[in-house]
């Protein structure tokens, strides 16, 4: 189906840019309604290459191939579980990374040798529209530095990447501000892998229980499972007794990364993801939240859990990883 939203002219000149660099075999930076991507052509391995070079992401990693239509799944996947099939109804376009068999028009390079391809369809109305007019998927990575705190806004890119960023669409914020979930198979059961925008109990619904793939650290199938990630430059410590931490770090420049409000907590700098309370609110927030605190040259990033419920178990799951040592 194409898509009929209208663009402004400004958005028009910009999805034509973006088309002509793709098209040329470069890198783009797309918005989506989790982060920005890294883009690039999924069937041209020398622009697959630049996105691993400009990321310095490891080989090893491997890459989402984003479609625009859901029957483009039949060209890269094969042996499709019915339990898949269902996912992608209910949840394409939107935050739902599938794992499936895949074909041999899907490069060695961007499945890092796996037998597997993630596969997701984006929702955001520029980034649909300029796959639907392409004439092959984008393979895209979150469009910040390897390990980095991942970009929700164009400027996040900017300040990841430095020169070396691409041509950016400016999509603006990212809705959402957290990664896609992604779900692989064991025959027809989901099993989980990342932590991400769609919440556990939805897909669940949908697709019956969810077994979590255990971090095996010897083979790292999903490296969003790496221990640290999603990191500031600044030390950070997740802590759910922040007025006692505070006295005992009395000497440094200590910012928070709050939940919710408090009024009672006197102390700045202080970042609150929600201020009423509403777990979305917070997802949305969070690594512009991060981004901010990591400008303030700080000795102490002190980060509050949020109720471990909904989209709040991928963003308890991001505070580990950008905590982990
Ligand atoms: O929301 C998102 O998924 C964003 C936007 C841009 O779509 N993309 C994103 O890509 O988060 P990236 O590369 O930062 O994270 C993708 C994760 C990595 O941890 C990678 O290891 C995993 O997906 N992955 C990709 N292909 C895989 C495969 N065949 N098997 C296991 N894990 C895979
Ligand atoms: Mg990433």
């Amino acid at each position: 189906m194409v898509n009929k939203v209208s663009f402004t002219e400004s958005e028009e000149e910009s999805l034509k840019l973006a088309h002509q660099e793709l098209m040329k075999g470069r890198v783009v930076a797309i918005p989506t309604e989790t982060v920005y991507g890294l883009a690039a052509n999924a069937f041209d391995e020398q622009a697959v290459n630049q996105i691993f070079a400009l990321k310095k992401r490891p080989a090893y990693n491997p890459l989402i191939v984003h479609i625009g239509r859901k029957e483009q799944v039949e060209e890269l996947a094969q042996n499709i579980p019915a339990t898949a099939h269902r996912l992608m109804e209910a949840f394409w376009p939107g935050p739902l990374t599938l794992l499936l068999h895949k074909k041999n028009s899907v490069g060695d390079r961007i499945t890092a040798g796996k037998s597997t391809v993630a596969i997701r369809m984006p929702n955001h109305r520029l980034t649909l529209a300029l796959l639907q007019k392409l004439p092959f998927p984008l393979v895209a990575p979150s469009a910040n530095r390897f390990n980095h705190i991942s970009p929700t806004q164009p400027e996040h890119v900017r300040l990841s990447l430095g020169a070396n960023a691409p041509f950016i669409l400016d999509g603006g914020a990212c809705t959402l501000g957290i990664e896609s979930t992604i779900i692989g198979f064991s025959g027809d059961k989901p099993v989980l892998y990342r932590w991400g925008a769609l919440s556990r109990e939805d897909i669940e619904i949908v697709a019956g229980p969810l077994t979590l793939q255990e971090l095996d650290e010897n083979d790292i199938r999903s490296p969003g499972q790496l221990k640290k990630h999603y990191a500031p430059h600044t030390a950070m410590e997740i802590c759910s007794n922040i007025p006692r931490r505070l006295k005992s770090l009395e000497n440094q420049r200590v910012g928070l990364l709050l939940w919710t409000r408090r009024p009672a907590l006197d102390h700045e700098p202080q970042m609150v993801l929600s201020p009423r309370g509403d777990l979305n609110e917070a997802a949305h927030h969070l690594f512009a939240a991060l981004h901010r605190l990591d400008q303030m040259d700080l000795d102490m990033i002190l980060a509050e859990p949020v109720p471990d419920r909904g989209v709040g178990q991928a963003i308890n799951d991001r505070l580990r990883k950008a905590s982990a040592r």
